[in-house]
């Protein structure tokens, strides 16, 4: 993809503010909190690397980690509708503290929106059970 959407959403400054700010309010929520290690540094250092990509910057993630296979690399982790729903809020949140514009906002959303709800991996009832991820095939190509 091309870096319009990178330069608008602020380059490394605006994804810094956004990653710092997503992963203080997961450490202090309920439905995500439970299933992200106690300390996040490298979580947001992982992050801040990928969304600088995703969003069309230049390609930190896989230079470290090689093809990011999100869903793959999701599967050790219950997520459930609910949880992917929690997960948009907050970014959502992070995106408005570190003050992206709306019309840059929604264009985000469109893409993380997607990405968010191809993780999901279980039913909303499923979230105590560590084994179903595992159990659920997966459906979509
Ligand atoms: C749908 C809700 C989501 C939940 C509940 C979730 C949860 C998690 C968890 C628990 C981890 C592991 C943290 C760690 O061990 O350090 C993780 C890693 C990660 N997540 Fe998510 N995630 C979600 C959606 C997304 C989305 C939409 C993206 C990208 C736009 C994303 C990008 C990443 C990346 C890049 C990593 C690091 C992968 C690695 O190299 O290990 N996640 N996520």
């Amino acid at each position: 993809m091309s870096a319009e959407l990178y330069h608008a959403l602020g380059g490394e400054t605006g994804i810094r503010r956004i990653v710092e700010a997503f992963y203080r309010r997961v450490a202090e929520d309920p439905i995500l909190k439970p299933i992200f290690p106690e300390d996040l540094t490298e979580t947001a250092r992982k992050q801040f690397l990928f969304l600088t990509q995703f969003f069309g910057g230049p390609a930190l993630y896989s230079a470290e980690f090689g093809a990011p296979m999100l869903r793959a690399r999701h599967l050790r982790f219950p997520i459930s509708p609910r949880r992917a729903r929690r997960w948009l809020e907050l970014m959502r949140e992070a995106f408005a503290e570190a003050g992206i514009d709306p019309a840059t906002t929604e264009l985000a959303f469109l893409r993380l929106t997607k990405t968010a709800m191809h993780m999901v991996n279980i039913d909303d009832g499923e979230e105590e059970d560590p084994d179903a991820p595992r159990r659920r095939p997966r459906l979509d190509p």
